[in-house]
């Protein structure tokens, strides 16, 4: 297991957001925490990235305790979140924004004066992170210009630069359309299948879910529901319980 966490609780008042839930996930794998609005899943999320601390249980990556570590510090060990838009800069180019994040990682400071030959090399990382993500065509479009599927792109090829071997995404595909998901769905899998990652997804969409994952946690009340693989989520009479007005019957 790459990440193993343990019986991890929170509440936020008298509300168990999260209560008593493990999750063991797989190297290489894409792991998704699927559930309905209200399960838990971004309190999960946030409690295994360090954004909030848990009550209860424990947080190991590559057998390691990184319980309440901050992100900052879980990005250097390799665990990287994606944060949807709020870590781009709407002023600066594409190609400005993954190149932040290349020095950032490589510890150079954003203001210093860097030889020319640096700057081509950062740059020169930042271009390859763009190409991963398809944005190569719009390096130089500034960020706010993007269409909101590039904008999602932008903020994988940032995460890329911190150079994860786990990258966790809540609900990378939310407010997009048909059409951008799949473009999403498919770099989800590149980062798996071309780059070795592994991921943890939190998403609601049953449907890209069940098509990506190579595992399912499901959630419901802050609590675990049902895991395993797609085949045995999608006949596990829990979880379409859980789903009865939901939409996936077949
Ligand atoms: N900061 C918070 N303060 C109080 N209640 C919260 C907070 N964050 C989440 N909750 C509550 O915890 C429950 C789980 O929320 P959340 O983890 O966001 O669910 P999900 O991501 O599955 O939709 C919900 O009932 C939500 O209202
Ligand atoms: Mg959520």
């Amino acid at each position: 297991m790459i990440l193993q966490a343990s019986h991890l609780s929170r509440n936020f008042g008298g509300l168990k957001a999260v209560s008593d839930v493990s999750l063991d996930v797989k190297e290489k794998e894409i792991h998704s925490i699927l559930g309905p609005n209200g399960a838990g899943k971004t309190t999960l999320f946030n409690l295994i990235t360090g954004a909030i601390k848990p009550a209860a249980g424990v947080v190991r990556f590559k057998g390691g305790d990184v319980t309440g570590w901050p992100p900052n510090k879980l990005a250097e060990i390799g665990v990287v979140r994606t944060f949807q838009r709020t870590s781009i800069f709407n002023q600066l180019s594409v190609l400005e924004n993954v190149a932040l994040a290349v020095r950032s990682k490589r510890r150079i400071s954003y203001r210093a004066r860097v030889s020319a030959a640096l700057d081509r090399s950062v740059n020169d990382q930042a271009a390859q992170y763009l190409e991963r993500v398809n944005l190569k065509r719009a390096l130089n479009t500034l960020a706010g210009h993007l269409a909101h599927g590039s904008q999602r792109a932008l903020d994988i090829a940032i995460g890329l630069a911190l150079e994860p071997t786990l990258i966790l995404m809540d609900e990378p595909l939310a407010g997009m359309s048909c059409g951008d998901r799949q473009g999403i769905a498919d770099l989800i899998l590149k980062l798996r299948d071309d780059l070795g990652l592994t991921v943890v997804l939190v998403e609601h969409d049953v449907g890209i879910v069940m098509s990506l994952s190579d595992t399912i946690t499901v959630m419901q009340n802050g609590g675990v529901i049902a895991d395993g693989p797609p085949v045995a989520i999608r006949e596990n009479i829990r979880v379409r319980q859980a789903y009865l007005h939901g939409n996936y019957a077949s």
